[in-house]
């Protein structure tokens, strides 16, 4: 992939502070991009910004402080992208909460709301603000970020598999409604080393990684990668699409072959 896959383009990334968010930033401000970042904590923005600025020798980057399922915050993060580097190409949904561990019988009102809002619902309010703000007349890609587990069943994460598996049905249902002007795709990350799944992957790195076809977890460098060709113009006939990143996880024997 050369440098210049997104030159001249202007990408917004929620969840942009740390892991999956951070490096999508990074590979995109590598490929020429203008990158804004949005995440709730100001500290840790502001210091990402700074770092990444740093790391790849771009000035065009810019971090704003936003909840996903705070419209106003929302509307205020599309605004920088057009109003400081004058458009808004892409956007990539990744930001995720899942506040629940355990089964579905023991899911609060309150948890399974929160989880709703901020994995199944900010995808499509940020989808709908960056249409209105630029996409729909200019065009666009919008790339979200799902879940292997979106496409398994799971003791401990049931409910927030279930937001994953919403989301990859609206990314289809979205590239439905907003092309051609507007491309909608969804990677599907297997385990991936970032903070959010720190607690699965910590002590376990040897055994996980054997029992993937490719050997060891992933890196964020491993969706990067992807994000930034899905997001380029050379997927420009692609759209509705979703991509499992994760090492063969899903290639594995089940039931009476294992
Ligand atoms: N890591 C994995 O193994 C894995 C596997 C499959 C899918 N995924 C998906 O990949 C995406 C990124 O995960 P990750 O592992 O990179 O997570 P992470 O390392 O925990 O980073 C999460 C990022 O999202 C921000 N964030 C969290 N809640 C937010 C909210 N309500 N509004 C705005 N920003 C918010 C965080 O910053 P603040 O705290 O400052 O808000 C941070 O920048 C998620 O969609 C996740 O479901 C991850």
């Amino acid at each position: 992939m050369t440098s210049q896959d997104l030159q001249g383009k202007v990408a917004l990334i929620t969840g942009g502070s740390r892991g999956i968010g951070r490096e999508i930033a990074a590979c995109f401000l590598r490929a020429g991009a203008s990158v804004v970042i949005a995440s709730r904590k100001s500290e840790g923005i502001t210091a990402a910004a700074r770092e990444l600025a740093e790391e790849t020798g771009s000035d065009r980057i810019a971090g704003v402080v936003a909840h996903v399922a705070d419209e106003e915050q929302a509307r205020a993060a599309v605004a920088t992208a057009v109003e400081r580097f004058g458009s808004l190409d892409i956007l990539v949904n990744n930001a995720a909460t899942n506040p629940h561990m355990g089964p579905l019988t023991e899911l609060t009102e309150s948890k399974a709301a929160k989880t709703t809002q901020v994995n199944q619902y900010a995808p499509i309010l940020w989808t709908k603000l960056a249409s209105e703000a630029w996409m729909a007349e200019h065009g666009g890609a919008v790339l979200n970020i799902a879940s292997v587990g979106g496409l398994l069943v799971d003791p401990n994460i049931g409910y927030y598999n279930a937001t994953k598996a919403a989301l990859i049905h609206l990314t289809r249902q979205l590239a439905y409604e907003v092309g051609p002007e507007i491309r909608v795709n969804v990677v599907c990350p297997g385990l991936i080393k970032t903070e959010l799944a720190r607690a699965v992957w910590e002590d376990r790195e040897d055994i996980l990684s054997k029992g993937l076809p490719m050997r060891r977890l992933g890196t964020t460098d491993d969706i990067a990668q992807a994000a930034t060709f899905l997001c380029s113009d050379r997927a420009s006939w692609i759209t509705g699409q979703s991509l499992v990143i994760d090492g063969g996880a899903l290639s594995m024997p089940v039931g009476i072959n294992a």
